[in-house]
C-alpha cells in the first residue's frame, strides 16, 4: 500500500525545519548508502548526527506523532532518526531498494526496515523532475507532494528518484519498523480501522456494531503486532 498523507507539516513547521537545515552541513548523499545504492545514488544530504538533523529530525518526529493518520496507517513501533537530502544539477537516484535493517552508528539502536516515507519539503513549482517512483506489482506509481505532505511505502519496494533538472528539491526521508511487521496485515487493520472511524461517525462510539467491529480490531493487533 502507498498512502500519501497532506499537511503533516503546517506552515510555520515547514519553515522552521527549512532554516535549521539550510543553514546545516551537507556533504555527499553516499554517506548513507549500502554498495548497491552507492552505484545508483547522486545527490546531497545533510550530514547524519549533526545538530541540525538532529534538531529538524525530532521536529518531523513530533509532527509525525501528532498526525492520527500515519499512525493508524504506519503502526510505528520504532522509527530510525530522520535524514534529509537534496537534488539539484540533473542530480538522481536510480532505481534501488532500501537496506532490510537499518542501525544507528556506534548506538545499539537497530530497526527492520517495513515502511519507507518521505516528506517534501520544497514545493513541486519550484523544481523540475524529482519525482519518487516506486514500483510494485500493479505499476509504476510516480509521486511528487506539496511541501509538508507526506508519503509511506512499503520499504521492499523498488524505487527511484528522477533527476531534477531544474531548481532544487529537498525532502525528508525514514523508515521505520512498524509493530505489524506483514505489509497485507497491516492494510487490512488501517482499512477496517477507516471504516470503524466512519461507522463511529454516523453511529457514535457507544453503537453496538462499532464496539463490535473495534474489539475484534483489537484482537487482529492482539494476534499480528508486536510491542
Ligand atoms: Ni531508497
Amino acid at each position: 500500500m502507498m498512502l500519501t498523507i497532506e499537511n503533516v507539516l503546517d506552515q510555520a513547521g515547514l519553515r522552521r525545519i527549512r532554516e535549521i537545515i539550510d543553514a546545516g552541513p551537507w556533504v555527499d548523499g553516499n554517506e548513507t548508502s549500502g554498495h548497491q545504492s552507492r552505484l545508483a545514488k547522486r545527490n546531497r544530504q545533510l550530514r547524519q548526527h549533526c545538530d541540525e538533523a538532529a534538531e529538524a529530525g525530532q521536529l518531523v518526529l513530533k509532527a509525525i506523532g501528532q498526525t492520527p493518520e500515519f499512525i493508524a496507517a504506519a503502526l510505528p513501533l520504532k522509527v530510525f532518526p530522520p535524514l534529509f537530502n537534496r537534488y539539484a544539477g540533473g542530480e538522481n537516484f536510480g532505481n534501488h531498494v532500501d537496506s532490510s535493517m537499518r542501525q544507528v552508528k556506534g548506538t545499539e539502536f537497530r530497526i527492520r526496515s517495513d515502511l519507507s516515507c518521505t516528506l517534501f519539503l520544497e514545493p513541486p513549482e519550484a523544481y523540475e523532475g524529482g519525482e519518487l517512483v516506486v514500483q510494485d506489482l500493479f505499476g509504476e506509481h510516480r509521486v511528487k507532494l506539496k511541501a509538508g505532505d507526506l508519503v509511506l511505502y512499503p520499504a521492499s519496494s523498488l524505487h527511484r528518484v528522477e533527476p531534477v533538472t531544474e531548481g532544487a528539491r529537498t525532502a525528508c526521508f525514514f523508515w521505520l519498523q512498524s509493530m505489524v511487521r506483514d505489509n497485507g496485515q497491516r492494510e487490512e487493520l488501517y482499512r477496517l480501522d477507516r471504516s470503524i472511524r466512519t461507522l463511529s461517525e454516523e453511529r457514535g462510539g457507544t453503537d453496538a456494531v462499532v464496539m463490535e467491529l473495534t474489539n475484534l480490531y483489537h484482537n487482529l493487533m492482539r494476534r499480528w503486532a508486536d510491542a
